[in-house]
This record gives structure tokens, C-alpha cells and sequence, in this order.
């Protein structure tokens, strides 16, 4: 059978992914930081991903934008929302998905999907970082701990202080000053993933929790937070291999659809 190449960018507030697809086989995925160009990051995730594979652009027979940056992406063929984009991805890795959690660097979105698929209903965050990936980097940059390791910090916790503050400017002076008063690091660490899961849960319930739960966007790669949510909402949370990827993988499964049609 020949080629039919496709693929979906995914140029988000924080992270780029690039995904390409031969039918509906993924062959080559990459995840880079957007930085402060999202034209120039969609560019450069591009090209890395078609090296990988050493295809060249024009072999891509049709391209999907989505995230905050789809609308600054010359060589993408169509845009389309995120929402739809990680319904799509997750549906496609996971057939019975019905609620989908997003939460990226700057928003966090809940998604109701039909039995087909398709995106019955959706809720998001207000404009602000409350909850969300980069809320997670400033907290981590206040405990001193990388990302990477704020879960694991948290979990050596024996309880959870009560975190006041979602807003990121006023949390973080909080920890800080929790962190003077002599509290465990641990413990604040676990206030603060429990804070998120407090929050998320309150999106999930304006939406209805509808199982099969799957979780999609950075923030999944952090275990805290999906176990704090997994105790929140009472129900066990499908993890996809790779959470960041998911709406860029949407996008190229749309594009596939595109060809197929015409
Ligand atoms: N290895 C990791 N461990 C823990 N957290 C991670 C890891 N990698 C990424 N994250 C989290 O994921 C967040 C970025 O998520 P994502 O890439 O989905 O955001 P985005 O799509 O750029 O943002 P948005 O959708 O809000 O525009 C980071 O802020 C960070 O908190
Ligand atoms: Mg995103």
C-alpha cells in the first residue's frame, strides 16, 4: 500500500508537538518548548520531526494546527480548536474515553465526548494560570525542586497543608512563607497537588463525571497530581503513554480524515 502521509502541531502557551502519520500509524512524534516565537518554535518542531523520519515537508499531504499558536503557522493546511484536537486523540487511543481532562501551562479544559467521539460539551478554566502547568513550575521553582520531582517530593508526604491560594502570584508567597514558618516541604508539595485536584475536580463536576476519565496535556506526566484527582473524583484515571502529545496526535488523525474525503 503507498505512503499517505499527515500530521498534526500542536504550538501550545508552553510546549510545541509535531505528530506524523502514515494512515493511521503514528510514525514520528517530538515535543520542544514554544519559547517566545510560536511561529519560529512551530518551524523548528516541524523540521526536527520530518529529520527524524527523513521526510521533507512537502511529502506531508495535509497538516492540522491547533493550540494557542495555530493561527501563526504558514505551512499548516487548516486550524482547529484544542478541544476537538484532544477529544479526537484521546477517542483515537482510547475508544470508550467520555470525559477528557486537559491541563496544559496555562489552561485547564474538560471535555465530554459521545459514544462516536464527538464533542458533546466542554468547560475551561478562566484566564489565569490557577491550577494548571505553569502554576506547577512556579510552585517547584518555590519548594526548590525541578518539576520532574515535585511528585515524588510529594509523595514521601505524611499530610497535606492547606494551600488558600490558587491565584500563582499569591500561592507562591504563601509557600514561601509556609517554608519560613518550618513546614515539610513534602507536605506543601502535597497541599499544592491536592489544591490542583480540588480545582480540576470542580471543572469535572460542572461537566458530569462520566467514565472512562482520561487524562491528556503536560500536566498528566505528573503522578501527584493524577493520584490526588484519581482520590478526588473517586475513579481510576487512563493515562495515555504520551499525555503531551495527545492534540497534536488529534490533529493528525483529523488530517487524515481531510484526505480521505476529498
Ligand atoms: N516530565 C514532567 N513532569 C511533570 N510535569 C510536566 C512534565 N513535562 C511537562 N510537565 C507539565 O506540563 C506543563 C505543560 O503542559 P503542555 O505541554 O500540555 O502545555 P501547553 O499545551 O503548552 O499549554 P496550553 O495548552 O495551556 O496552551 C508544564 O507546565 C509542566 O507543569
Ligand atoms: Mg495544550
Amino acid at each position: 500500500m503507498s505512503t499517505l502521509l499527515v500530521a498534526g502541531i500542536d504550538v501550545g502557551s508552553l510546549s510545541a508537538e509535531v505528530v506524523i502519520m502514515d494512515r493511521r500509524q503514528m510514525i514520528s512524534y517530538l515535543i520542544m518548548p514554544t519559547g517566545a516565537n510560536s511561529k519560529v518554535a512551530a518551524e523548528r518542531v516541524m523540521q526536527a520531526a520530518l529529520e527524524q523520519t527523513a521526510l521533507k515537508l512537502d511529502e506531508l499531504k495535509f497538516i492540522i494546527a491547533t493550540g494557542y499558536g495555530r493561527f501563526n503557522i504558514p505551512f499548516a493546511h487548516k486550524q482547529v480548536t484544542e478541544i476537538t484536537c484532544h477529544g479526537r486523540g484521546a477517542y483515537f487511543l482510547n475508544p470508550d474515553a467520555r470525559t477528557v481532562i486537559d491541563i496544559g501551562g496555562q489552561d485547564s479544559k474538560v471535555i465530554r465526548l459521545s459514544e462516536q467521539g464527538h464533542v458533546l460539551d466542554f468547560v475551561m478554566n478562566e484566564k489565569c494560570a490557577a491550577g494548571t502547568g505553569r502554576f506547577l513550575e512556579v510552585m517547584a521553582q518555590a519548594l526548590e525542586v525541578k518539576l520532574e520531582g515535585l511528585a515524588d517530593l510529594s509523595g514521601s508526604a505524611q499530610r497535606s497543608v492547606p494551600i488558600s491560594s490558587m491565584c500563582t502570584v499569591f500561592a507562591e508567597s504563601e509557600v514561601v512563607s509556609l517554608i519560613a514558618q518550618g513546614l515539610p516541604r513534602e507536605e506543601i508539595a502535597r497541599g499544592l497537588h491536592d489544591a490542583i485536584a480540588e480545582r480540576t475536580a470542580g471543572l469535572v463536576y460542572r461537566i458530569g463525571l462520566k467514565e472512562k476519565v482520561v487524562m491528556t496535556g503536560g500536566v498528566a506526566k505528573n503522578s501527584a497530581v493524577l493520584r490526588a484527582l484519581e482520590e478526588k473524583l473517586k475513579v481510576k484515571i487512563d493515562l495515555p503513554p504520551e499525555p503531551q502529545i495527545v492534540g497534536a496526535l488529534g490533529a493528525a488523525i483529523l488530517a487524515g480524515e481531510e484526505i480521505n474525503r476529498a
